[in-house]
Parts: C-alpha cells; sequence; structure tokens
C-alpha cells in the first residue's frame, strides 16, 4: 500500500507550517487507518501531515487553494530549480523590510517557481505560518517574531517529498469535485476547517470563502454520496452538536486532542477544548457512540 522507502533516503514529512495540520493527531488517527485500499483521497490537503504519514502508492490531493497546490507541483515537477530559488530567499529570513517586500511583490509577475518560493518562504517567516488573504486574494499576514531565523527548507526533505508525490496526481478542485472521483475501495481521509467551537472562534482564514454550515451540510451530502459508491471515508472535525447531528448515522468517537489532557471532561464546555471526533463510514475496532450527547 505504502511506498517503499528508498535506502538513505529520510523519510518525507511535511514541508509548510499549516493551520490545522494534523501533525499532532496522527498517533490518535493512526488506529482508523485501513491497511487495505486503493486510491489515497485527500482533497483538503492543506500542509498534507496525513498524506506524509501513509505516504501511499496511489494518490488523488487537492485543495482550492491554488497557491497551495502549484506549491506541491513546483515540489513534483522542478525541485531542483525551487532549491535555487529557495537559497536566495534563506539568507533574509531574519530580515523584516525584505519579508515585507517580498511579501508586496506581485506574484503574477513571477514565474511558478519563484511563486513557490515566496510562498514557501512567506509561510515560513510570517506570523505562526497563518495563511490569510485579503479580499483581493493578497496575502497579509504580518511578519513573524521568531527567537532564530527560521530554516526555510530542509534539503534532504524537500527531496524526500518530491520523490513522494512524484506519482500523485495534485488538482485545485472543491471538495465535492474531487469526492466524485472516488469509486469502491478508495480511501477518503478530510480535515475540513472546523465547525467552530463558539460563534466567536469562527476561522475563515484558510481562503477568500469562508466553511460555514452550509459547507459543512455539502460535505456530509459528499460523504453520504462517496458512502454508496463503496469509498472508505474517514473525517475529522470538532466535537459540536451540528457536527454530532450531522453524522448521526456514521460511526464517531472522540479522539483526544495532543498535548491536551487525555481525560473527557465531564463538563461538555471544556470537554469541546480537548477533543475532536473522528467519524468513519466503517466499522472500526473502535467505533461506538460518544458519550455524552
Ligand atoms: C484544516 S486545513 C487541512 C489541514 C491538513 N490536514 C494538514 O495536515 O495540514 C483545511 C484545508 O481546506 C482547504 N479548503 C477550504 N475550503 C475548501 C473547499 N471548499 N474545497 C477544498 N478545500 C478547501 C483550505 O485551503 C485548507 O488548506
Amino acid at each position: 500500500m505504502a511506498l517503499p522507502q528508498v535506502e538513505g533516503q529520510v523519510r518525507a514529512r511535511p514541508f509548510l507550517k499549516w493551520a490545522g495540520g494534523k501533525a499532532q493527531l496522527l498517533a490518535h488517527l493512526q488506529p482508523f487507518f485501513p491497511t487495505t485500499y486503493r486510491r489515497y483521497i485527500e482533497p483538503f490537503l492543506g500542509g498534507g501531515a496525513v498524506f506524509f504519514h501513509l505516504q501511499p502508492a496511489e494518490a488523488l490531493l487537492s485543495d482550492s487553494n491554488e497557491s497551495l497546490v502549484e506549491v506541491f507541483r513546483v515540489v513534483q515537477r522542478q525541485v531542483s530549480h525551487l532549491i535555487e530559488a529557495l537559497d536566495r530567499h534563506q539568507p533574509h529570513a531574519a530580515d523584516r523590510a525584505y519579508y515585507y517586500e517580498l511579501r508586496a511583490a506581485d506574484p503574477s509577475d513571477m514565474s511558478e517557481v519563484e511563486r513557490a518560493a515566496r510562498f514557501i518562504f512567506l509561510n515560513k517567516t510570517c506570523y505562526n505560518g497563518l495563511y490569510r488573504v485579503n479580499r483581493k486574494g493578497r496575502f497579509n499576514v504580518p511578519f513573524g517574531r521568531y527567537k532564530y531565523p527560521p530554516l526555510v527548507y530542509n534539503l534532504e526533505n524537500l527531496r524526500a517529498t518530491a520523490a513522494v508525490v512524484a506519482g500523485a496526481t495534485l488538482l485545485v478542485a472543491d471538495f465535492a469535485e474531487t469526492m466524485d472521483q472516488a469509486r469502491k475501495g478508495d480511501l477518503i481521509y478530510l480535515d475540513p476547517p472546523y465547525d467552530p467551537l463558539s460563534p466567536t472562534a469562527n476561522f475563515t482564514g484558510y481562503t477568500a470563502t469562508s466553511f460555514g454550515r452550509g459547507e459543512q451540510e455539502r460535505l456530509m451530502q459528499a460523504f453520504k454520496a462517496a458512502t454508496e459508491r463503496g469509498a472508505l471515508v474517514i473525517l475529522n472535525n470538532s466535537d459540536t452538536e451540528f457536527i454530532r447531528s450531522l453524522y448521526r448515522d456514521f460511526a464517531m468517537v472522540l479522539a483526544p486532542v495532543a498535548g491536551l489532557r487525555r481525560a473527557i471532561n465531564s463538563n461538555p464546555a471544556k470537554r469541546n477544548g480537548v477533543t475532536e471526533l473522528v467519524i468513519t463510514n466503517f466499522a472500526t475496532g473502535f467505533s461506538q457512540r460518544p458519550a455524552g450527547r
């Protein structure tokens, strides 16, 4: 199922910082992944933490963020040129003026390699690795505060990443379009923008459009349609009444969020902060109804 590891090569891991990155939750997600499946499909790619964890032999990866997908494509097809461009940026990783100048530069005037290098540089040096754009679609996150100049990229990792994504299909697409391509035996992993725990917790910084309840409902419809076609589907989301009721016909368990207390708090308000839902359309050893609602 997984790609064979090339001897002497590091195991590729995410090369971007991405909000909602699943790296910390992976240990808890691992038992949910089936050992055999046909094609791996990840329609909310982001930094791709789960893809890098599984390293499937056949993958369809997509995201609605066009700039993000372009970066993956450049890594896939032009990694050496990308490395040269990143090497020109690296000496300026602690330079505030350089950051703002590069942020202000118009990416449409650049080659795709230059655009990808700019994206990676800004991602590593901006505040918290956030991705946020203004109404005109221009990246507007401020310069980050780092004790040491951030490493913009890791050479071995970027080369290993190019090898891991070599055979993957990369698309700029809405999740529904990607999920439509799923067939019997495929595995779809869904990590959408989460349903906010409170109205004020609404985080909509990923793209120019927000992901509201209408989008969560549309996702549930796509989840059902893929289920009817025989695909295996795993979804993460926040533990809210709304998400529980949307997926009431499916198996769901609570997964503790790494770094926080494991115990499920008896007070639902507190519990919300420490657990998330993992919803599957197939039986896992863990499938049960979560207690408390
Ligand atoms: C929570 S992040 C995924 C994080 C990822 N699992 C990781 O490990 O970094 C959600 C992603 O969904 C993308 N997204 C938002 N709305 C979308 C849509 N309608 N269709 C496809 N992707 C979308 C965002 O661009 C963002 O990259």
